[in-house]
């Protein structure tokens, strides 16, 4: 049932289409092959980055043979949860949860607790580059999840791009999926 209502909505319940999978399968590549400890915060329906995730996760035993990782679902706020983890617990973090910015500074800010030094901290929904006067306009539109810029024919999340570039001078980005890897106190776009 939750799928017709979410389909009538037009809102796909697997957010993995074409053009981001091959980015988000990359990531998965660089950063889950090895054993690794891996958040990703905002699940949906677990059809899309989750799905990508789950994939390549894997437990090598001291015998040396593969199985699936072991794979934890969470249910609560973001920031209420992470609170539970201690700093440095992750190799790896995902932030696709709420679009809003005072929820994603808050998400980022926890994130980078939590990354170990030499880990990846990613997201989704950074679709365009942060111009000056994309960023004025963000913070015009902090109360929308999404707004359409009007000389140009794109959707962008205000609240993300405000919050990936207050917390980060740069990240890379392929495809609206950008991420950063911790250098001890530095974060570098890799
Ligand atoms: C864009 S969807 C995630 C899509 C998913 N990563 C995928 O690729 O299929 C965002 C999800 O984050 C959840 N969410 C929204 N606000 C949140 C918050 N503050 N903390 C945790 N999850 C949140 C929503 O309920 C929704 O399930």
């Amino acid at each position: 049932m939750p799928h017709t209502l979410v389909s009538l909505s037009g809102v796909h319940t697997n957010q993995a289409w074409p053009g981001r999978t091959a980015a988000l399968e990359a990531l998965a590549k660089e950063h889950l092959s090895s054993p690794c400890v891996a958040m990703e915060i905002g699940t949906w329906f677990g059809e899309g980055s989750t799905a990508i995730w789950a994939k390549h996760l894997k437990r090598v035993y001291a015998y040396e043979k593969e199985s699936r990782g072991d794979i934890y679902v969470l249910r609560g706020a973001a920031s209420k949860l992470c609170a539970f983890f201690k700093p440095s617990t992750f190799d790896f973090i995902y932030i696709d949860g709420s679009h809003y910015y005072a929820d994603v500074l808050e998400d980022i800010r926890l994130a980078k607790m939590l990354i170990k030094d030499g880990g990846t901290i990613c997201g989704d929904d950074l679709e365009v580059a942060p111009s000056e006067a994309r960023l004025v306009l963000a913070r015009k539109n902090l109360h929308r999840d999404f707004i359409r810029l009007e000389d140009e024919d794109v959707w962008f999340h205000p609240g993300v791009l405000l919050a990936v570039h207050e917390h980060f001078r740069a990240v890379t980005n392929h495809a609206g999926i950008w991420s950063v890897v911790r250098r001890g106190e530095d974060w570098v776009a890799a």
